[in-house]
């Protein structure tokens, strides 16, 4: 299993080219499903999870094809990559599949909107919290699709076309704000849904939608209106810039000093998370190739953060901020609201010689004038890129195990920082 090694202590200076974003391209390609004709989708990242998804399509009978040939894996930032479904010929999910990656569970919406069925494995137990799906259920029902839980799967089934109506989502959910408005673009009539996910990666899978032939409106606000149409067509469509790739760099160089431009970042995707590291006394400086990040010579401050859904803190940046505070003058306070269970990270940090006291769902950390390297293990995607971001500031030899987690959700990242002067290397086995 592959290994990250770094030697902590060096500035980061230089450019990192952000890559588009893993949560977008993951239901924009699931989107696909939605029409018989090609979707090209731009800026598609190269990671593991965008690999697994196109062998989880393919299962359906999506056909694809990148920068025009159709090759299983090609190197290289930004892919253009084409996806046809002309003819779905499996609406089977199966658990194999489904059970290495839980986004492919959204497959249920286009599936049933487009051939009237769908079984779809549940996802399963998943690191950071129970993460059930009671409220995607819901809401296709809502929709008027019957549904049963048989032997791990769902089975969900309509008579004809879904219908729309009103939903309002009891909790704030991402995933299934997505696959209510993928389903209810095939609807017949209008749907609205209230209390929706307002995250940029919901608006930019309601413009690809809408190049398609939806009638989508509100998204980014949290009532969407759809207006349901009889069949979608193809569409040529970018993946926007990945907000936790920025967010994470940026806390990069917060930690570990220096000055560094994320090229092609848009601060606008995460203007909440931008002012946070501000405050923790580094520039932020919009400039017009991306983001300019730079802290030289002061100290941290520590700031307290409580994760919420878009437009606050995101969940997804705080392992890595909890890493930034550990080296702070003084004390902040962590809380998560999304996920239960999201702390794991907590215990490796400590291995570096962090201070942090858990107290429910609140973090209390203090902070330490150094972090000394040491062997750590990562346990998820977020919490695992939050050790390589302590080891860089590290004294010493830091060792990060288990790396396939930053494959799925990180492209290139030990050539991206090793590119700015940081000593980092992957050691292969
Ligand atoms: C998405 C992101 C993930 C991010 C999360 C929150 C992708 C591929 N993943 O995940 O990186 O951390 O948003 O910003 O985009 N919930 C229910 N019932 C449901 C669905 C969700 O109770 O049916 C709960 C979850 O357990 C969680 C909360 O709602 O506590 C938010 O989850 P959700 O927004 O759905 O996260 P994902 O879409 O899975």
């Amino acid at each position: 299993m592959d290994r990250i090694r770094i030697v902590g202590g060096n500035r980061i200076n230089g450019r990192i080219p952000i890559s588009g974003a893993k949560n977008a391209a993951l239901p924009l390609m699931i989107a696909s499903l939605l029409t018989d004709d090609t979707l090209t989708l731009e800026n598609v990242p190269h990671l593991a999870d965008v690999e697994q998804l196109i062998r989880i399509l393919g299962n359906h009978g999506v056909d694809y094809s990148v920068n025009g040939r159709r090759e299983r894996q090609i190197e290289g930032y930004s892919r253009t990559v084409n996806f046809t479904a002309r003819s779905i010929v499996d609406t089977t999910a199966p658990y194999e599949l489904v059970s290495k990656m839980r986004a492919s569970f959204w497959v249920i919406g286009p599936l049933l909107a487009r051939m009237g069925e769908a079984k779809v494995s549940l996802p399963g137990g998943c690191a950071i919290g129970t993460r059930p799906v009671d409220l995607f259920l819901e809401g296709l029902q809502a929709l008027g699709a019957r549904i049963d839980v048989e032997n791990g799967y769902v089975i969900a089934k309509t008579n004809g076309r879904l219908t729309g109506n009103r939903y309002i989502f009891p909790k704030v959910s991402v995933g299934a704000t997505h696959v209510l408005m993928m389903a209810a673009s095939l609807a017949k009539g209008e749907t609205v849904l209230e209390n929706a996910a307002r995250e940029p990666e919901i608006v930019n899978l309601a413009d690809c939608l809408n190049a398609m032939g939806a009638r989508i409106s509100g998204a980014g606000t949290s009532t969407i209106v759809i207006d349901g149409v009889d069949s979608l067509s193809g569409a040529r469509h970018q993946v926007i810039p990945d907000r936790i790739e920025t967010g994470t760099y940026a806390m990069a160089v917060a930690m570990a000093g220096g000055d560094v431009i994320l090229e092609g970042a848009r601060a606008d995707l995460l203007q909440g998370a931008l002012d946070v590291i501000a405050q923790t006394g580094t520039e932020i400086i919009p400039v017009n190739s991306g983001i300019r990040v730079r802290r030289n010579g002061s100290g941290i401050m520590p700031v307290d953060v409580t994760t919420e859904p878009f437009p606050g803190f995101p969940t997804d940046l705080q392992a890595q901020f909890m890493g930034l505070m550990t080296m702070a003058e003084g004390k902040s306070r962590i809380t998560e609201t999304i996920f239960e269970n999201r702390f794991m990270h907590v215990q490796e940090l400590a291995r570096l010689g962090a201070r942090i006291t858990l107290a429910g769902q609140t973090a209390i950390v203090d902070g330490v004038p150094r972090l000394k390297g040491a062997p750590v293990m990562a346990t998820d995607l977020r919490a695992s890129v939050s050790l390589v971001i302590a080891g860089l500031a590290a004294e010493g030899e830091t060792v990060v195990n288990r790396v396939y987690h930053l494959d799925r959700g990180f492209e290139r990242l030990e050539e991206k920082l090793s590119g700015c002067g940081a000593t980092i290397e992957r050691l292969s086995s």
